[in-house]
This record gives structure tokens, sequence and C-alpha cells, in this order.
């Protein structure tokens, strides 16, 4: 038993809160898209300059969760890292790049807006990031050194996680995973 000492007397009225009922493995099969989604061309999170043998599929099941594309470098270590923590069944909608800054001027060109995920004096807050209304690249860089400076340029805004902890408590996967939510309005 925890430190409180124990209630003495009537006991309390019951709780007015709702009783609350799980949803059944049935009801959730009913509510859910049965495959995997196509490629929306929406909204696309790009590990660009992922550190050696990160782990890179939990951000690839965000993607699947929010329905966006991942696009990552091609690397012959990229496809292990896309399985390191991937418990999806089907495909995800993948993209592959050689070249990370032609790709991101690519998007731009064809008028997708680019958002990277980084400490900047420039950056909104996380909370103050309104979902994306036009098809959007979230950028992450790499582990230790962030966005290359070269790449900065290609960015049209950035976002900031206010963090009360230390920088080894947030990890690109979840840096991304809460900015990809945001941007996908469902948070
Ligand atoms: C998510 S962090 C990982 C930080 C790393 N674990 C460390 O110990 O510094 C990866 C990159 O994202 C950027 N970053 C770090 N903290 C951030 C934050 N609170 N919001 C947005 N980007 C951040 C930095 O450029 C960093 O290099």
């Amino acid at each position: 038993m925890s430190g409180r000492a124990r209630r003495k007397g009537p006991a309390p009225a019951a709780s007015a809160a709702p009783a609350i009922r799980t949803r059944t493995p049935g009801e959730l099969r009913r509510s859910r898209r049965p495959r995997a989604h196509s490629c929306w061309d929406h909204l696309y999170a790009a590990p660009l300059w992922p550190l050696h043998g990160a782990n890179l599929g939990t951000l690839l099941r965000t993607c699947d969760a929010v329905g966006a594309c991942l696009t990552v470098p091609r690397f012959p270590w990229v496809p292990e890292a896309l399985e390191r923590g991937n418990t999806l069944r089907r495909p995800a909608c993948v993209h592959w790049t050689g070249d990370p800054l032609g790709w991101l001027e690519r998007q731009r060109e064809r008028g997708l807006r680019v958002v990277g995920v980084e400490l900047a004096d420039e950056a909104v807050r996380l909370a103050d990031l309104p979902a994306a209304r036009e098809p959007t690249v979230m950028v992450l860089g790499h582990e230790q050194h962030g966005i290359p400076p070269e790449a900065l340029d290609l960015l049209d805004g950035v976002v900031e996680i206010p963090m009360v902890g230390t920088g080894a408590s947030l990890n690109v996967a979840v840096a991304g995973s809460l900015v990809l939510y945001r941007l996908a309005g469902l948070l």
C-alpha cells in the first residue's frame, strides 16, 4: 500500500464518471481501413539524413497511422532500418531518393510546403502548428547534427517541440511522430 493513510468512515458516493467500455476487436476491425492506404501525396515525413542504423520503422508506422508517405535516402542499410520497430503487416508508402537536396527542391517546385523539425529562433511551437492545408513535407535532420545548413534555405518554416528534459530525451522518430500528428490535424 502507498504511504497514504486509509480512509475511515462511510464509503464515498459512487463517482459520476461515465462507465468506460473499450471497443471490441470486431468493432475496431469494422471501423478501420481493411488495406494499407495508397500514396496520398499530401504529407511526407522525410528523415533525409538518418543516423546510420537508426530505427526508421517507428516513424513508418506513424506515417501509416496518419496517412503520410515516408521519404528516405537510398543507403544500403536503410531497408533494414525500416524493418526495425515496424510491426505493420502490409507494405507502407515509402519513396526513395538518392539526392536529399535535389528531392527537396523538386517538391518545392511542384508546390509542396517544406517544414523542418529543428531548434531555431524562427521556429513555431508545436502547439501553434496548424494542420497542413496544402501538401507538405516534414523534414527531419540527423539525430546529432540536425538539418544540414545547406538545406535550411529550402525550408518554408520550422517547428520546435517544447521540452523540459535534456536533448537526449527526444529522438527523431518521436519528434517526427508528434509533428506529423499535428500536420495531419489529428492532434
Ligand atoms: C530529435 S533530436 C535528437 C537529439 C539527440 N537525441 C540529442 O541528444 O541531442 C534530432 C535533431 O532534432 C533537432 N531537435 C532537437 N530537439 C528538438 C526540439 N525540441 N524540437 C525540434 N527539433 C529538435 C536537432 O536538430 C537535433 O539534432
